[in-house]
């Protein structure tokens, strides 16, 4: 194994042995091919690079105290790169080439996944990407789809010590019918300019509101938003937000607690009724929210104790990540032992 500082990893980019690649040409995919290389070479006209033609996932995997490899609901995300793919007109990568690939890559780097003690995990990185060249604004007719992984710590540096976010209504991510529900990398271009101020100011992200009308609650940068009151974990329905599979996973979780789960338009006035927020997803896991910022009214909503997480956020993290580590039985069927 890896002699790493594995506590302190921190959410960075890392070299790791071994990344998969694929490639569609000719109308079909290819095989996976093993590579040990960090660089690519693609043509300087791939619609990748001029057109966006590009759509990656984010997965991870765990090692128990059995010193076994599980991976979190891999086909979710495979299915959820095909949705993205069919959003921006790319060829599909068919779901068991996805898993396999993941597989392939976890085990061709398990020296990297951090020790079960660590709270650490093994962050998996699929990318697709249009390798074709064209000039004019159409997709292209080759791909290039590839995993690499590497080790990480928590996304937002306090882990599940509870931060702030702060609302800007002049900055959207994503418009109203557009690519918001799609994993790719424009929404993050345009997600950039707004992180920074919201960071430079002490913000762990920006929660967005819906870019139509800034009346409901949409999501955060990097992770999906909820809210927990009278014993309802409450979750936005938005055409413009990712369908987050920590979202939908700890839903289920919320409800064999005995929570009543509602996913629905949530009224930015809302965000005086919770007793608890929080942001959600792979990298950020549940990132418990102590306060939430409304910079164009300088108005503070805030929740709980100001310390630590709430009751609720508390269960419903140590549920999840017992069920990732594989301490409790995975009744859903979430993980697969490599
Ligand atoms: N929302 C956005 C914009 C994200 O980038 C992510 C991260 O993947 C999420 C939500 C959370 O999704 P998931 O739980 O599937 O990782
Ligand atoms: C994830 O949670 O996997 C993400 O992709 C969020 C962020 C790193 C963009």
């Amino acid at each position: 194994m890896e002699n790493l500082d594995w506590q302190n990893l921190g959410f960075g980019y890392r070299d790791t042995d071994y990344n998969i690649r694929c490639y569609y040409r000719n109308g079909q995919w290819g095989e996976l091919e093993i590579n040990s290389s960090n660089q690519i070479n693609i043509h300087m006209a791939a619609t990748s690079l001029h057109y966006g033609q590009e759509a990656f996932e984010g997965l991870k995997a765990f090692k128990g105290k059995d010193g076994k490899v599980r991976i979190f609901r891999m086909d979710e995300n495979a299915k959820r790169m095909q949705s993205s793919c069919d959003g921006i007109l790319m060829a599909k990568l068919p779901v068991e080439k996805f898993m396999e690939a993941v597989r392939l890559t976890v085990k061709m780097n398990e020296r990297f996944v951090p020790p079960y003690e660590s709270g650490a995990a093994l962050y998996i990185r699929p990318l697709l990407i249009g390798t074709g060249p064209e000039i004019g604004v159409k997709p292209a007719t080759e791909y290039m789809f590839m995993v690499f992984v590497m080790p990480v710590g928590p996304y937002f540096p306090e882990g599940f010590k509870p931060t702030d976010l702060v609302i800007m209504r002049k900055y959207d991510r994503a418009a109203p019918q557009g690519t918001g529900k799609f994993k790719v990398g424009g929404n993050y271009a345009a997600s950039m300019g707004a992180g920074k101020l919201a960071k430079r100011e002490g913000f762990s992200a920006v929660l967005y509101l819906d870019s139509k009308e800034k009346k409901y609650l949409d999501e955060c940068g990097p992770a999906n938003f909820f809210g927990i009151k009278n014993n309802t974990y409450v979750t936005p329905l938005s055409d413009s937000i990712l369908p987050s599979i920590t979202n939908k996973s700890l839903m289920d979780l919320a409800e064999e607690m005995g929570l009543k789960v509602e996913r629905r338009k949530v009224p930015y006035e809302e965000l005086a009724e919770f007793e608890e927020v929080g942001a959600c997803g792979t990298a950020a896991v549940i990132s418990p929210i102590k306060g939430v910022y409304d910079a164009d009214n300088d108005k503070w909503f805030k929740y709980g104790n100001q310390k630590e997480a709430g009751e609720w956020s508390t269960k419903l993290y140590n549920k999840l990540r017992a069920i990732q580590y594989g301490d409790e039985e995975d009744k859903y069927g979430w993980v697969e032992v490599l």
